[in-house]
């Protein structure tokens, strides 16, 4: 059976006539004649002329949907040609634990974004209620946003190096600049809180209510990337 490596069967992806295979498991299938792949992709999500090991576990089917298609060869050993840019012990890691690739940032991401809707909400019912236990809430939710959120951008940039090889597109030179206002916002805040008790002073308000667009427009950017609008 024909032996393919991981960039011989990058080209095998339905594009300019090419027909469209897929690896798993070491098989190599052709898929052209389904019409769910026909686009070269399937669900709009996976594209073919790779290994997709990684993603069948989402899938509302097994592995055995593959034996309708014939086995047109196998995968030679290696790390497949989207990892190459990694060092090599980054190549292991990523293909050992195939969730460290895409999931660390949207699992971290959460926290920043409630802790800071958090702070900047309870800031509001503050000034509403004039009860300062809600302010009190507030400051430790800035805290706690104001620690998670570097872990946030860190995985942030890590998915960057390892997904988009470093590439500065136009929402990730956004996100890291919203990242970087992000941090002094935060650094502000919690020196002013903490040394002076004069947190009715308006520009303190404000800078608490552009948490929220800051958050929401940094989690819109990432949602572009990785679920792009369909037209
Ligand atoms: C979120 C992920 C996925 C969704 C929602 C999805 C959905 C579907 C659905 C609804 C079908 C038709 C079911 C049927 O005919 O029984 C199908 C068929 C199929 N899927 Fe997936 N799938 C996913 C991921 C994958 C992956 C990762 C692979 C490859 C490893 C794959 C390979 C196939 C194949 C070969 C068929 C048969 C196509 C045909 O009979 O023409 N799917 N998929
Ligand atoms: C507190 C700061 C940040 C927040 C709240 C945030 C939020 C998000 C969210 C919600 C997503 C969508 C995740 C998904 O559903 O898959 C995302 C994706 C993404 N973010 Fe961030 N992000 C932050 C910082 C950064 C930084 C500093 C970078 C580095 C350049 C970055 C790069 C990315 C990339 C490349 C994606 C796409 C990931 C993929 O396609 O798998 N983010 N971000």
């Amino acid at each position: 059976m024909k032996e393919f490596t991981s960039k011989e069967l990058s080209s095998f992806n339905g594009k300019d006539g090419n027909p469209v295979y897929i690896a798993f498991e070491g098989k190599i299938y052709d898929v052209s004649k389904s019409p769910l792949w026909s686009s070269g992709s399937h669900m709009k999500r996976h594209p073919s002329g790779k290994d997709l090991i990684g993603e069948i576990s989402a899938a509302p089917h097994g592995q055995e949907v593959l034996e309708r298609y014939p086995q047109v060869g196998i995968l030679k050993k290696g790390a497949p040609e989207e990892l190459k840019h990694l060092p090599p012990i980054l190549q292991n890691l990523v293909q050992r634990f195939p969730m460290a690739r895409r999931h660390p940032h949207p699992m971290i991401v959460h926290f920043p974004i409630a802790f800071l809707m958090g702070a900047s909400l309870f800031v509001l019912l503050h000034l509403l209620s004039q009860n300062f236990s809600f302010e009190i809430v507030s400051f430790y939710l800035l805290i706690l946003g104001a620690i998670s959120s570097p872990f946030a951008m860190a995985t942030g940039l890590f998915t960057w190096w390892v997904n988009y090889r470093l590439k500065l597109t136009l929402f990730v030179k956004r996100k890291i600049q919203l990242s970087i206002l992000l941090l002094i916002f935060e650094i502000i805040l919690i020196f002013w809180r903490s040394f002076s008790i004069k947190i009715s002073n308006p520009i303190y308000l404000i800078i608490m209510l552009l948490l929220p667009p800051i958050v929401a427009l940094l989690g819109y950017y990432g949602g572009q990337m990785t679920f792009p609008s369909e037209g």
